[in-house]
């Protein structure tokens, strides 16, 4: 009797890592460009601190993205002394249920009391600090219980942070917290505090980054003259200097797509798209460059990484229509600070090539922040990234927690002052300053107000049952359910195998269409519902040639990476852009640009991924694309 039970549950644990194993396989292919990693020797900066720490891990591991991790048992950067003894290292309970990759979602560092990690980095001066979190049960604790507050120095970074509803409000499981943070020693001590008011309150942690940074990417010293930070609503500057902590609220790639730590400049910045935060969503343009802006004669090339600047949102065709409206953002921000905007600029429309062709007015929350944005003026050309920062103050008159802060553009009204009545912004970074105390939090501050009071304990409630029914109740109707489901993902695999075959592409090209098969089991098992439905095409060798003429005399113009030609496929039907990259040089892995280098809604494949001449396809669009 207890043998054979031993066996079915040997038989399950088996299951539940092939299970697992092919979670991880789909999880990896929505996380195809970030395999295609970026060459350290192609970025703008190589920070001399590049630290990550994948808390209650005992290995050293390597994250999908290619970051490797170290695990903080038995690290230098926790030291088993003091009060860190009482602190342990854990997984998360039912591991299969994981949404994220395990590195570092999949252990995390728990304490009923506070611990202080010891990280040393080489030289003073401002870091980036992210901590990741992942929402979920560990060691039978309520995950509701896990509050706690963050201090770096003097300066707090949360408090009565709840990770549970922070993650409940974003819809997801994991979360990320970015803060930049002067560090005055060769020491960086993050001291973790469980929640005095919150009973049984735990401290939830699963990675740290520490990031070091050129000392001028945000913080200005007051004597150096430009790129003062223009304080909305007063005429003056504002020098942010080094004694003050900045959390990253927002930082979005305007017009583009989103663009993965990976491929930042260096310092692993995420930047996402811009869709969800406008105002009006249908009225304005994405528009994108075929050249890529990468003249950085106005700014250092580490600000922002190429991507951002080369592609932006623009308010029309239309000039009466632009006219008739602002092109706006909303931002939900923590009433009470000051907040920091960054915009990034590049002018990249064929028809703008002068100094007042296109000159607009920018609004902060309803104040005036430039009557006359003229970015080929700002920036001293075509092409020419840029970016001007601003600080604005939002106090709400009424008690309210969370205020909107919008950011408009407007077309000039006056004729006489441009050419083109239209405006651009390329990417947008926000801030939030840290109070006259030194603390940039708030209670309760990640209580999104759109999302309806959580009943958490029926959310906790429902997911322990649910995940139980699969683990432990009724030890023969899992397994057989678990072996029905490996039978189905096997068959799904053989499948996909064949398909792969079949389009005779190399190995190399993979498609996410393939995981987004018509078959729903191996959806259903893998949670994975929502891929995106990317009209996916591979292209042999031959056509290529054949759809361009060869490359022949159709230049359209030329990127980073290589010339873009013009070309003919489905017998003439479809006008398509193909992008031929660069004969890759000898160092091996070299930076893929991004498959929506030119803001392609749909890109057709990657396609000719033969070793010397790999190419890309998209729809062929003029340089402005309505999306
Ligand atoms: C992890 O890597 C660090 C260096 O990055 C090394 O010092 C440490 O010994 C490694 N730990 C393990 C368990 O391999
Ligand atoms: C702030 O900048 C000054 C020089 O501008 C430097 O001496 C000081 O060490 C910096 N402090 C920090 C915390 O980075
Ligand atoms: C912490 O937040 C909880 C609710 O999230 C609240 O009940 C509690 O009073 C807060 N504690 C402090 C000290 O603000
Ligand atoms: C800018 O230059 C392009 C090509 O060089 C031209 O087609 C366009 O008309 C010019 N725009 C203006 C406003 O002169
Ligand atoms: C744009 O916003 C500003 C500031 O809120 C406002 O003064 C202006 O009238 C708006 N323009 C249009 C066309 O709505
Ligand atoms: C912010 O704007 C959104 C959309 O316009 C709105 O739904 C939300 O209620 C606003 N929030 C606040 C705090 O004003
Ligand atoms: C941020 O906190 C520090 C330390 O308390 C303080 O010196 C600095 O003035 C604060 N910054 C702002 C903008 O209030």
């Amino acid at each position: 009797m207890k043998n054979s039970s031993n066996k079915y549950l040997s038989l399950q644990k088996l299951l539940v890592v092939i299970l697992q194993g092919f979670k991880l396989f789909v999880i990896s292919a929505i996380f195809t460009d970030a395999i295609i990693i970026t060459a350290a020797e192609s970025l703008p900066y190589i920070p001399q601190d590049a630290i990550t720490i994948d808390c209650g891990s005992s290995r050293n591991s390597t994250a999908f993205d290619l970051r490797s991790w170290s695990g903080d048992v038995n690290s230098p950067f926790f030291p088993i002394q003091g009060r860190n003894e009482a602190s342990i290292a854990s997984a998360v309970l039912w591991s299969y249920t994981l949404e994220e990759d395990p590195v570092p979602h999949g252990t995390a560092r728990l304490s009923h009391s506070e611990f202080t990690y010891t990280i040393p980095v080489s030289t003073p001066g401002p870091k980036f600090i992210r901590f990741h979190f992942y929402s979920d049960v560990y060691q039978y604790l309520d995950p509701s219980k896990a509050v706690f507050s963050v201090k770096v120095g003097r300066f707090t970074l949360l408090s009565n942070f709840s990770v549970f509803l922070s993650a409940h409000a974003r819809g997801r499981k994991s979360i990320v917290k970015e803060f930049y943070v002067p560090i005055e020693k060769s020491i960086v001590n993050i001291t973790f505090t469980p929640e005095s008011s919150v009973s049984e309150a735990f401290v939830l942690i699963n990675g740290i980054e520490v990031v070091s940074t050129p000392a001028d990417l945000y913080f200005r010293d007051s004597d150096d003259g430009n790129h003062g930070h223009v304080l909305v609503g007063q005429d003056s500057f504002y020098y942010l200097k080094n004694d003050t902590s900045l959390e990253t609220m927002y930082r979005i790639n305007i017009g583009g797509k989103e663009v993965i730590p990976a491929e930042d400049t260096g310092i692993f910045r995420r930047w996402e798209r811009d869709d969800i935060y406008l105002t009006i969503p249908g009225q304005s343009l994405g528009a994108a460059s075929f050249i890529s802006p990468h003249k950085f004669t106005a700014i250092p090339d580490y600000i922002a990484p190429v991507s951002v600047y080369e592609t932006a949102r623009t308010m029309g065709n239309d000039k009466e229509m632009n006219k008739k409206y602002n092109l706006t953002w909303e931002f939900p921000v923590d009433s009470g600070f000051y907040y920091m905007l960054r915009l990034h600029f590049c002018e990249i429309l064929a028809e703008i090539n002068n100094t007042g062709d296109r000159c607009f007015l920018i609004f902060i929350s309803n104040e005036t922040a430039e009557l006359e944005a003229d970015v080929i003026y700002w920036s001293g050309g075509k092409y020419v990234p840029y970016f001007r920062d601003y600080v604005v103050a939002m106090f709400g008159q009424n008690g309210e927690n969370k205020l909107n802060l919008s950011l408009a553009l407007e077309a000039n009204p006056d004729d006489s002052l441009t050419l083109y009545s239209d405006a651009i912004l390329n990417g947008a970074e926000i801030f939030k300053l840290n109070n006259s105390g030194g603390s940039l939090a708030r209670p309760d501050s990640d209580l999104s107000p759109q999302v309806p009071q959580p009943t958490q304990q029926h959310v906790i409630q429902k997911h322990v049952r649910t995940t139980i029914t699969v683990t432990f109740s009724g030890k023969a109707f899992g397994v057989l359910f678990l072996f029905i489901i490996c039978l189905l993902i096997l068959r799904a695999c053989r499948k996909i195998r064949k398909m792969k075959n079949l389009s005779g592409s190399s190995e190399e090209t993979i498609c996410a269409d393939l995981f987004h098969s018509r078959t729903p089991v191996s959806k259903q098992s893998a949670g994975v519902s929502s891929l995106p439905s990317d009209l996916c095409r591979n292209f042999s060798l031959a056509e290529i040639p054949a759809a361009t003429n060869n490359f022949e005399d159709n230049s359209i113009g030329v990127g980073g990476f290589g010339h873009v030609y013009k070309g003919m496929i489905n017998d003439g039907v479809t006008m398509v852009a193909v992008k031929r990259l660069k004969p890759r040089s000898s160092q091996g892995v070299q930076r893929v640009p991004d498959r929506d280098q030119m803001n392609l809604a749909t890109s057709y494949a990657d396609c000719g991924e033969e070793a010397n001449e790999p190419s890309r396809v998209g729809p062929f669009l003029s340089s402005r694309e309505k999306t």
